[in-house]
């Protein structure tokens, strides 16, 4: 099938949504509802192995065509844009079969479950102006974010030089008793892959690129294989010292990033996802009180949000470039959470770039670790 390589001048871009659960029917399909109302988008199919589930979605929403079968609607739709909203160890085939159909593809936290699914991924995209793959990182969008990112790249605030990043959440007994879930083969990963990779994605994306994870890992609480709680040093390329928190296990839950540069302290405290109110600039001594206020100045509010992002990527896709969240830019977080399992079952410290094609951790988040790893996939140590 041929791939779409000229870029989207005009026209709606005609999405499919895939996977009718939560996330498809409460974020996707009202980001696309929201871009159809201004000409952008349209929905023109909907999938799912559940045909009821897809059904109601498609009458609900006045979506035209329900598939149970993904190749079928690629076949007969012909979609610019497909989003998968299925459980994780879905994405990578899913995206690839899309990708492969000439469509691009926004597709749902935690990306794939490894760094090598990651690069299968990537080795689908088309070479020049498309298709490509984009991750939902909703949270590096909004006007808050966008505005703390160009402050601290154009170096306003001074040198970043210590953060701190914090997924603290609360998952009780009846959360883990679904059987999919703690399980490195149906999960992909506990808190740090799940809960905390938002947080550590905007992180990185305020930060720019990490260099090296230390780490610990328990599991403290839950009968899980994963484990419920993380906590990791990593150091940055421009010098700055992180630590980050991933956590199911906090009563009082908060999501949070603190990062103290020279001239200033930025807090975002939220839980979901965050508006301008969330966050807070705090000067340093001696910064004149105008350039204070210019920096707490954050625009009209937009919220992080899908739709925020999604905005984003229909003008990528009409540009033909890469969307935010695709490539080295999508799989950044992957790789630090990668790394931050392998420094912590291997009490190691372990560097950006070094786990590639040969290292088990490239394969699968537990890497084979004993005592992490499912029996099965336990490395044999003489
Ligand atoms: N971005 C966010 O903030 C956010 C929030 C919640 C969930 N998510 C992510 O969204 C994804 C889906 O989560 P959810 O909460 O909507 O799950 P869900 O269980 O509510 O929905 C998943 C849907 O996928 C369908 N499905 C399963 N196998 C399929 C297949 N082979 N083909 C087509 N459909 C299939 C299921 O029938 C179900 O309707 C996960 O990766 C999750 O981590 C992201």
């Amino acid at each position: 099938m041929p791939r779409s390589t000229a870029p989207f001048t005009g026209g709606r871009i005609r999405a499919a949504v895939v996977g009718a659960g939560a996330i498809g029917r409460g974020s996707h399909l009202p980001a696309l509802a929201r871009l159809a109302a201004e000409g952008e988008t349209e929905v023109v199919a909907a999938v799912d192995i559940d045909a009821t589930a897809v059904e109601a979605m498609c009458a609900e929403a006045g979506v035209p065509h329900a598939y149970t079968d993904l190749d079928r609607m690629l076949a007969e739709q012909r979609p610019d844009l497909v989003t998968v909203c299925t459980p994780p160890t879905l994405h990578r085939d899913q995206t690839v079969t899309a990708l492969r159909a000439g469509a691009w593809v926004w597709c749902e936290k935690p990306p794939v479950p490894s760094l090598a699914d990651f690069d299968a991924v990537e080795a689908a995209e088309g070479t020049d102006g498309g298709p490509y793959a984009s991750i939902v990182f909703q949270h590096r969008f909004g006007s808050a974010a966008t505005h703390v990112r160009r402050l601290l790249a154009e170096g306003a605030l001074g040198r970043p030089l210590v953060a701190h990043c914090q997924t603290t959440w609360y998952r009780d007994t009846a959360y883990y008793a679904v059987p999919w879930r703690g399980r490195w083969a149906t999960e992909g990963g506990g808190p740090a892959m799940g809960h905390g990779i938002h947080q550590m994605d905007l992180l990185l994306d305020l930060l720019g690129p990490w260099s090296e994870v230390r780490a610990m890992a328990g599991r403290l609480v839950h009968d899980v294989e994963t484990e419920d709680v993380s906590t990791a040093l990593v150091r940055f390329a421009n010098g700055a010292l992180a630590t980050v928190v991933n956590s199911v296990l906090s009563p009082d839950e908060v999501s949070r990033i603190r990062i103290d540069c020279e001239r200033a302290t930025v807090e975002l405290t939220h839980l979901y996802g965050h508006g301008n109110e969330n966050w807070r600039i705090t000067p340093a001594p001696g910064v004149p009180a105008d350039e204070a206020a210019a920096w707490r100045d954050f625009g009209p509010d937009v919220p992080s949000s899908h739709l925020a992002q999604l905005r984003e990527l229909v003008a990528a896709m009409r540009a033909g470039e890469r969307p935010r969240g695709s490539g080295a830019d999508g799989r950044t977080s992957l790789e630090l959470i990668t790394a931050l399992y392998k420094a912590a079952f291997t009490d190691t410290t372990v560097r950006a770039g070094g786990i590639g094609p040969g290292d088990p951790y490239y394969t699968a988040l537990h890497g084979g670790a004993p005592g992490w790893a499912p029996v099965e996939h336990e490395e044999v140590s003489a």
